[in-house]
């Protein structure tokens, strides 16, 4: 493991859709930077595998499996943190879905109720219950993974962008809950980022290649973002080095929300 800026030696970090993408990034980064890390996802062999690597690399890490959407996951996910590492100082809502590209005029309940139960209930019970565990270590920091889709609209993808939307004003709300319990809560805004999520969509649609020449064109930096660039801005919530930010939207989206 690269031993960079140990910035969270001795924190404990859960990060959530840790087996892909932006969440195993995360991952990666909040352990190089010296925390124990608890990965978690609906994807166990995923996130058991990327544990062991952390742990022979010299990190602390276990993994567990975690639908967000259940609360007797969180219950039992954030136990594990408290009788495995002592107790919890940062929590990345992360797992989330794109949902399918789909209009509003065909859009039905059950497709809805998906996507807003993972990417909006998702972060609402990883705040009701790895609250009171962080508020137990005297304060720490959340960093719930919005989406540039949170700040801007896109045609086809209304839950999505409700979604992330939601979890924006949510984050808001946390935050002036918890900043008299010394609890830090931000949302982070990537804009489309090179994971299996964004891949997946493409391929969904009817000419993946052309969306995705669009899609670049919408960045005024010319390409995607990478997921290292996403876990440098979560690693930085998650540090002291950003003491005096609450409530904030870190957008990370190569110029697309500055148009
Ligand atoms: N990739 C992008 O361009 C982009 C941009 C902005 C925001 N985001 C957000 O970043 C987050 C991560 O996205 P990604 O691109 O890494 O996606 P990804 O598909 O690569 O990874 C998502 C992970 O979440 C897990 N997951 C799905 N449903 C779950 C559930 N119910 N409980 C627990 N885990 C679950 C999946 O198994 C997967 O490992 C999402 O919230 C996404 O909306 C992504």
């Amino acid at each position: 493991m690269n031993h960079e800026g140990q910035t969270l030696n001795g924190k404990v970090a859960l990060i959530t859709g840790a087996a892909s993408g932006l969440g195993e990034a995360s991952a990666r980064k909040l352990a190089a930077s010296g925390a124990a890390v608890l990965v978690s996802d609906i994807n166990e062999a995923g996130v058991t595998a990327l544990a062991a690597e952390l742990a022979s690399a010299g990190g602390s890490a276990i993994a567990a499996r975690h639908d967000v959407t259940q609360a007797h996951d969180w219950e039992r996910v954030i136990a594990l943190a408290m009788d495995s590492f002592g107790g919890l100082d940062i929590l990345v809502n992360n797992a989330g879905i794109a949902g399918d590209n789909t209009d509003l005029m065909n859009l039905d309940l059950e497709q809805w109720h998906r996507v807003l139960s993972i990417n909006l209930d998702g972060v609402f019970l990883g705040l009701r219950y790895a609250g009171p565990a962080i508020e137990k270590r005297g304060g720490g920091s959340v960093i719930n993974v919005s989406s540039i889709l949170g700040k801007v609209g896109l045609a086809g993808a209304a839950p999505y962008c409700a979604s992330k939307g939601g979890v924006s004003l949510l984050t808001k709300s946390a935050a002036l809950e918890w900043a008299p319990l010394k609890i830090r809560v931000n949302s982070i805004h990537p804009g489309f980022v090179e994971t299996p999520l964004v891949d997946q969509a493409l391929e969904k649609h009817e000419d993946g290649g052309a969306m995705r020449e669009l899609l670049v064109a919408g960045h005024p930096l010319g390409r995607l973002g990478q997921a290292t660039e996403v876990a440098n801005a979560v690693a930085f919530l998650a540090s002291d080095e950003s003491s005096f930010m609450t409530g904030s939207e870190l957008v990370i989206d190569g110029g697309y929300t500055a148009q």
